[in-house]
């Protein structure tokens, strides 16, 4: 039987609650450092697979029809009453980084189709819930990986041949855990996208409000540099005939930061997030240094001076020193993207009609909704995360409520855009 359909619907905060944890019980481990219960969820390691049987048990249980990509994108769709209209697409990642908590991407989606169940609702369109593979970019090196290939902007090619640090290729983990799947990578395009995410800063919580309506994503830029030295001996190589990888990392980490705080380029952050030398040995000069760099820029134009000014820095380093060869590999660059106005105000108007305050803010993060945005009105709801807004970190951490506030927010806003012409 169906109902009428309402004008704001309330999602179960404690059935939420319970599948954020039972999902953060995959992939657990005890971190050391801060002895919490972190989540290791690698993209298309065994802990993954687990965590998508798991999403997608929920999915079929919530009665949706559930598809898989060549890319191991999973969607669970349930159907309109009209069915010639294009669906309105919700979604995220249930992929971690090493050091995760339990709420990076896994808000939501689920639990308003558990909902619409509940209440015998039918929405005049579609409602697809989303599960990209890869977003965290942190294992093959490319982010936003599985909604960029379903978006078009990367082939399914350079995908499946990105490897990780054990030289496992991305088409050969997905055939092992199962997940290259039938379907299509290419996406229809939507009637429109909308993704519920912790916010993992600070922004909310210091603007007292506990939802955020995000207005684009920045630009983001990754390259991996290899700095080619000379192995020597530790005791017996005098200075001026060493030549140093590890040293020349060092001056391109501390260079970059000097960047940053040159104020030249606009908002630039700057994180150098790996880091090995060779051999790794204590009494042996570095031979060779392997670096990423991770920019962030809401002003393509400063990103694009950032990226020059760097490659500048990095060619005068050969030059002033003798033995030396640096080599760049880019990895992934996106610029700002803009999110549809019209998507934010109805965000922004069901946060009005739960009583919620909000505001509008850029992601600093990445994101899947970057690359959808490429087919269709697309926006994002934040809600506010904890302890200065740390994520990528066991110590992320949303309330219960905020948690719930969000994905009601989240319900409301697919209702009225699964009901629109
Ligand atoms: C993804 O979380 C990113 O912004 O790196
Ligand atoms: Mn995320």
């Amino acid at each position: 039987m169906t109902s009428p359909v309402p004008d704001t619907i309330t999602v179960d905060a404690d059935r939420l609650w319970r599948s954020l944890m039972d999902l953060a019980e995959i992939g657990a481990y005890d971190d050391e450092r801060t002895g919490l219960r972190g989540v290791n969820r690698l993209a298309l390691t065994d802990a993954d697979a687990a965590g998508r049987r798991q999403v997608i048990a929920w999915m079929e249980e919530a009665g949706l029809a559930v598809r898989v990509d060549r890319m191991g994108n999973i969607y669970g769709r349930r159907e309109g009453t009209d069915p010639t209209a294009a669906p309105v697409l919700t979604g995220s990642h249930i992929d971690s980084v090493v050091t995760a908590g339990a709420f990076d991407g896994c808000l939501g989606g689920i639990e308003v189709v558990r909902t619409l169940h509940e209440h015998g609702i039918v929405t005049r369109r579609p409602i697809e819930v989303g599960v990209f593979t890869e977003e965290e970019g942190v294992r093959f090196g490319t982010d936003m990986l599985g909604s960029a290939v379903a978006a078009g902007r990367l082939t399914l090619d350079y995908a499946h041949a990105l490897t990780d640090r054990d030289g496992r290729t991305l088409g050969d983990e997905l055939a092992r855990t199962g997940f290259d799947g039938p379907t299509d990578v290419r996406l229809d395009p939507p009637c429109a996208y909308v993704e519920c995410h912790i916010e993992q800063g600070p922004v909310l919580a210091e603007n007292g409000v506990g939802i955020g309506v995000v207005t684009g994503v920045q630009g983001i830029s990754w390259q991996e540099i290899t700095v080619h030295g000379r192995a020597a001996h530790a005791g017996t190589t005098p200075t001026q005939l060493r030549a140093d990888a590890g040293l020349a990392a060092a001056e391109i980490i501390v260079r970059l930061r000097a960047m940053v705080d040159s104020g030249e380029y606009g908002e630039l952050r700057a994180t150098v997030g790996h880091l090995t030398v060779h051999p790794d040995l204590t009494n042996i000069v570095p031979a060779r240094a392997e670096l990423t760099v991770d920019l962030r820029n809401p002003d393509d134009a400063a990103m694009a001076r950032a990226e020059e000014d760097l490659a500048a820095f990095l060619s005068e380093l050969e030059d002033a020193r003798p033995g030396l060869a640096l080599t760049t590999r880019r990895m992934a660059g996106t610029p700002h993207v803009p999110f549809d106005e019209t998507v934010q105000k109805v965000i922004a108007g069901a946060a009005d009609d739960h009583g919620l305050a909000h505001i509008s803010l850029l992601s600093g993060a990445g994101h899947d909704a970057q690359e959808i945005a490429a087919l269709c009105p697309t926006a994002m709801i934040f809600v506010r995360g904890e302890y200065d807004g740390i994520s990528h970190n066991p110590r992320e951490y949303s309330t219960p409520e905020t948690c719930a506030r969000g994905v009601d927010v989240l319900a409301t806003t697919l209702l009225r855009l699964a009901g629109q012409d």
